[in-house]
């Protein structure tokens, strides 16, 4: 059984399984099957796997085992089950914790792809989905009721960075027996707070600063054992959502370098949001740990930082704003986060492109609003490139 370190030993250490070969590195198990010695050995693990048995890699495999326990108990929690990506994640916990006549209360500041998985998919099978803004406790207030069956939000919303107080949505929630789910994505595994504050689950895209190099896709649902072992990994087992043992290994790498470079990388967000205050040809510099954020204090009482995303709005609308994109030269224009490459994105455009305009309007994303994403290059040629690309407008 893994022992308890502290958070940063865990991300080196911590869940390592070692092989009869004693390996420094952890190995990468790339099987699907497991060898049993006897047909009575095979009956037995089908009938109750150990904690260190595998029967098939869609169910569990020791590399990927490794990846579940290191992350999900650097995060607060008893257990974790990988998926493919950070929305096998959202659909495989929302799906094997909901059925119809379930009702749902959640952000309206949500990624496309989790309302598609609220609304569209499971509204389809009756579960009711209610929405509200996100910032506002009173509407929580209202909202949670005792017929509430489960809350989503995410703790920092994509791409417009607005901040929940995920303290007072637990306390809601749980008066009224809810289950809460937080989609971590943008707060980052390292300040994450979801735990801290009394979230049941917590879902991390392993896509962003996990990988941390734009490489691999994956998704990480963190819970107690008895949710985690039981509903959750029993539907995602059957149908197929799990997580592939080279990801997890490349992931396991990655979780070692990962303090260092989130940290690095929100210390330079921090850096650019501040440098960019009051710049003539912006609205708006926005990061959630700096005090020009909206919920600035509420940030700040839940974390140290702010991920490693800021935003920024450029005046002039979308014709000013395609011009400074096309100016940058270190940041990329492209529409993932949390590479190590920074990446600058036109959400009303791109990511955003579907939502109908009333939406983009209550959530603010507007036609000059660029999403930052701040990566390892130098903070002062970020900085430099982003006053050049400004002054092209
Ligand atoms: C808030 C949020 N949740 C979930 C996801 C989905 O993650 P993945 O791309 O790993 O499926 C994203 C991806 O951008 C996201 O921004």
């Amino acid at each position: 059984m893994p022992k308890k370190f502290t958070k940063a030993t865990q991300l080196v250490h911590g869940g390592t399984r070692r092989s009869q070969y004693g390996e420094v590195s952890e190995a990468m198990f790339l099987t699907q099957g497991f060898v049993y010695a006897t047909a009575e050995e095979a009956e037995q693990r089908f009938i109750k796997s150990g904690d260190d048995e595998f029967i098939y890699a869609r169910y569990g495999n020791p590399t990927v085992r490794m990846f579940e326990d290191r992350l999900s108990q650097y995060l607060g929690y008893e257990d974790g089950f990988a998926c493919a990506s950070g929305m096998a994640a959202v659909n495989g916990a929302l799906t094997a914790l909901l059925k119809a006549g379930d009702k749902v209360v959640a952000s309206r500041a949500l990624f496309g792809s989790c309302l598609y998985v609220l609304e569209d998919i499971l509204g389809r099978f009756g579960v009711g989905i209610t929405l509200v803004d996100g910032t506002d406790n009173a509407a929580w207030d209202a909202a949670i009721s005792d017929d509430t069956t489960l809350v989503f939000l995410e703790s920092i919303s994509n791409p417009t960075l607005e901040v929940i107080d995920l303290r007072h949505v637990c306390d809601t929630a749980h008066k009224h027996g809810a289950l809460v789910l937080v989609d971590d994505a943008m707060a980052t595994p390292v300040f994450s707070y979801a735990h801290a504050c009394g979230a049941d689950l917590a879902i991390i895209s392993t896509t962003k600063h996990v990988d941390g190099q734009g490489r691999m896709l994956g998704g990480l649902i963190c819970g107690s054992k008895e949710l985690i072992r039981g509903p959750i990994e029993t539907y995602i087992k059957h149908t197929g959502g799990a997580m592939s043992p080279f990801t997890a290994w490349t992931h396991l790498k990655a979780l070692e370098t990962m303090e260092l470079r989130v940290r690095a990388q929100a210390a330079a967000a921090h850096k650019i949001c501040e440098t960019l205050q009051g710049h003539a040809k912006l609205t708006a510099a926005v990061y959630p740990t700096h005090k020009a954020h909206p919920q600035y204090s509420v940030a700040k009482s839940q974390s140290e930082a702010g991920g490693t995303v800021l935003t920024i709005e450029v005046k002039g609308g979308q014709a000013a704003c395609f011009k400074f994109l096309n100016a940058l030269e270190v940041a990329t224009i492209s529409n993932n986060f949390a590479d190590a490459k920074t990446i600058a994105t036109h959400p009303a455009t791109t990511t955003h492109q579907r939502l109908p305009q009333e939406q983009k309007d209550m959530l603010g994303i507007t036609d000059g609003l660029v999403r930052f994403s701040v990566g390892l290059e130098s903070v002062d040629d970020i900085i430099a490139d982003i006053k050049q690309a400004l002054d092209a407008v």
